[in-house]
């Protein structure tokens, strides 16, 4: 960029904000691809940000990013009418409404977007947002199948996007102390680590309203999407408690959950991708209006090492975490030589193996704290640097998942090359790549 336009757009942003201030109804900010920053804000710039998906999670991933003084909302997209207007309604002098995502992504006003849709968007509008140029805070699960994991990460890869996923708690202090004593070596080699989330919905689950019209204030032509066409049913809008119930709208919750709890395991250990994947489960109890598994064990074998993940919807019991009443209860067992490290998102605790543990104390602290999830990003936004939880880590942690739900659809463990990121079976590689329902298209060219 030549200096005359950088003082230019700093002499800019100087009198717009004294504009601002001067309390004249006009927006006083300008962001940074307004500028002609070619998507990318500069020092001086406002981020424009946009909010794809108006529900509760990204109205409170957009709270986190609003405050913040290099930050200018500039636009809130929603299929659903009234949720987009409460948004817009909150931004008014800045944000603009959008019922096509497509039309908020060609505006220069924005230079990224959150994007909180139900998670069967999740890979199309990703990859739109990327050859839009825009960066983007992309929420768990990052996607539903293997295929839409790698072309998410190779979209972010190719358009150079900064690209956060969703991931809240790996910001957190105490995954930061767990990750260090794993590392210590304190724990002696370890073979095995256990990950789970249990709850218990009982028999009934989430409960059976019955399929009617949607609401004329839903498109629902357009919130199914690439998604299978089918009857419009409210608890699958509810939000992603309730979405977690409908296997083609979310694949249920094991990628609802797993992706914030396998994280810990992946982060400390450094794992790349497992070699085999098999995952035993189904719906055995509940009877609600969705379909996804209320039971699903899953076990992912790495060199010298397994991972397993337990998710039940119908007991909640979780060992040392919790017993009694039924709750959601979640958590992590890293199992040493010397000793267990069990650990949730809050607390972690060592149970020595007898004598072999020699040292539990608490390893100097080596990660340094995070500046909060959506500031991590909003900050590389301009560093242009990948955030903690980019595409090219948590594909680490998505893929897994992926290929755990593949291998329950098969009933059949999943082979995969680590080296080459490739099912080494025909047919889970063909199920691997999901069919959109037209006009939407899977995006092959980054696979
Ligand atoms: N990180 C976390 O801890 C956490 C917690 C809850 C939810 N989530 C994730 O956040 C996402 C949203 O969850 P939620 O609870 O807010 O769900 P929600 O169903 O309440 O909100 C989703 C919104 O997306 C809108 N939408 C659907 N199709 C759209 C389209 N084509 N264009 C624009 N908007 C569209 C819906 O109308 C709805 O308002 C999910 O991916 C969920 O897994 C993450």
């Amino acid at each position: 960029m030549s200096q005359e336009k950088q003082i230019s757009r700093r002499s800019f942003i100087r009198q717009a904000a004294a504009t601002g201030t001067a309390g004249v109804a006009v927006p006083y900010f300008v962001p940074g691809s307004a500028l002609g920053g070619q998507g990318t804000p500069g020092a001086n710039d406002k981020i424009g940000v946009g909010l794809i998906g108006c529900g509760g999670m990204g109205r409170a991933n957009l709270r986190a990013c609003a405050g913040r003084p290099d930050v200018v909302v500039t636009g809130a997209c929603d299929i659903w009418k009234p949720r987009r207007d409460a948004v817009v309604a909150q931004h008014k002098d800045t944000a603009k409404g959008y019922h096509d995502y497509r039309e908020m992504l060609e505006s220069r006003n924005i230079d990224a977007v959150i994007i909180a849709t139900p998670p069967h968007w999740h890979c199309r509008m990703a990859v739109d947002a990327c050859e839009a140029g825009k960066d983007l805070y992309l929420q768990k699960p990052m996607t539903l199948h293997v295929a839409e994991s790698f072309a998410v990460r190779n979209a972010v890869r190719k358009h150079k996007r900064v690209c956060q996923i969703g991931t809240q708690i790996h910001a957190g202090q105490n995954y930061r102390r767990v990750v260090e004593f794993v590392r210590s070596g304190k724990l002696g080699a370890i073979s095995v680590a256990r990950t789970f989330n249990v709850m218990n919905q009982g028999p009934n689950g989430i409960g059976n309203p019955p399929n009617s019209d949607p609401p004329p204030e839903i498109d629902w032509e357009r919130w199914v999407g690439p998604g299978p066409m089918r009857p419009y049913n409210p608890l699958l809008v509810r939000d992603a408690y309730n979405n977690c119930s409908f296997m083609a709208f979310s694949g249920g919750w094991t990628p609802g959950m797993a992706p914030h709890i396998v994280d810990l395991p992946v982060w400390a250990l450094d794992l790349g991708y497992p070699s085999v994947t098999y995952c035993s489960g189904g719906r055995y109890v509940i009877k609600d209006a969705g379909d996804a598994p209320d039971v699903q064990e899953v076990v992912w074998q790495y060199p010298n090492f397994t991972m397993t993940w337990m998710m039940s919807l119908v007991n909640s019991f979780a060992f040392d975490f919790g017993r009694g009443t039924p709750a959601r209860r979640l958590g992590i067992y890293f199992h040493g030589v010397n000793g267990t490290l069990y650990a949730n998102y809050g607390m972690h605790e060592i149970v020595p193996e007898g004598d072999f543990l020699k040292d539990a104390e608490p390893p100097e602290q080596s990660i340094p704290p995070s500046p909060g999830h959506e500031r991590e990003w909003l900050d590389c936004i301009r560093t242009r640097r990948q955030p903690s939880c980019s595409p090219d880590y948590h594909c680490k942690i998505d893929v897994p998942i992926c290929l755990a739900n593949l291998s329950m659809k098969l009933g059949r463990a999943v082979r995969f090359d680590p080296a080459r990121e490739k099912i080494l079976d025909e047919e889970a590689a063909h199920l691997a790549v999901p069919e959109y329902r037209s006009p939407w298209k899977f995006p092959r060219q980054y696979i």
